[in-house]
């Protein structure tokens, strides 16, 4: 039997975690926060005071999905560090927090009671070249050996993100967790895609595997121009919108 695909979504708060809840099994506060919502280059300036306080309005929106959070550069450096951070995740309302890599911080997490979801391939923050990652055969055994170690470490699912579909099958068949992919091809268990991106909401850049649902962006600049333009012609506010 066909099981069923597992659906990933980023928000970072509460009214766009409120649309999605009960529509996608997961929700991850990502810290591509840093990008879409902060303005930044990458992820690397995110903190965890911005993690936090999107993770609490994401969990004030949502009451049937998972909540994910995910753990900012620099914050999950040492066993200490990760697990006071990772409570204080839990404290804000996710149920579970991602990492990128780092097997042994899983292992102790998972450990002291965290539910950790992995991220392996393209793990932006860390990584310098923003390509494909595992072509090679050398590079591509790493990632396996990458997950394979995860799933040991008590993951309960891994982020494959911008990996060649082949080496994204290989790792879904041998590992005992759900793979989650994005950019990672047709055969992983679940998929993911920034919320942003899939409303047309962030155009800096368009990568490959990104594919558009909706042209939000558009739509608010139509209504951002119709609602200056009623202002300055003295359209609104009218009688309707007045109070006597
Ligand atoms: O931060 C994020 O949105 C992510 C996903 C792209 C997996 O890590």
């Amino acid at each position: 039997m066909k099981r069923q695909k597992i659906v990933m979504l980023t928000a970072y708060d509460y009214s766009m975690a409120r649309l999605m809840d009960g529509i996608v099994d997961i929700i991850l506060v990502g810290d591509s926060l840093g990008m879409v919502v902060l303005g930044y280059e990458n992820t690397t300036k995110v903190t965890m005071d911005d993690m936090l306080r999107a993770t609490g309005a994401v969990a004030r929106g949502a009451k049937k999905a998972l909540i994910v959070g995910d753990m900012p550069i620099g914050t999950y450096d040492n066993e200490e560090d990760a697990l006071r951070n990772a409570k204080l995740f839990l404290e804000a309302g996710a149920h579970a927090v991602k990492i990128e890599k780092k097997p042994e911080i899983a292992e102790f997490l998972v450990r002291n009671g965290i539910e950790v979801m992995g991220h392996i391939g393209l793990t932006p923050q860390t990584i310098t070249d923003f390509k494909v990652q595992g072509k090679d055969k050398e590079s591509a055994d790493k990632i396996l050996e990458e997950a394979i170690q995860l799933d040991e470490a008590g993951c309960f699912s891994l982020v494959l993100e911008c990996i060649p579909m082949e080496l994204a099958k290989n790792i879904t068949n041998k590992i005992r967790i759900p793979t989650i992919g994005i950019g990672a091809g047709v055969h992983c268990d679940g998929q993911v895609l920034v919320s942003h991106d899939i409303l047309g909401l962030y155009g800096d850049f368009k990568p490959k595997f990104l594919k558009s649902y909706a042209e939000i962006g558009n739509d608010m600049k139509k209504a951002f121009e119709s609602f200056t333009k009623d202002v300055r012609e003295g359209k609104f506010p009218d009688e309707e919108h007045s109070f006597h």
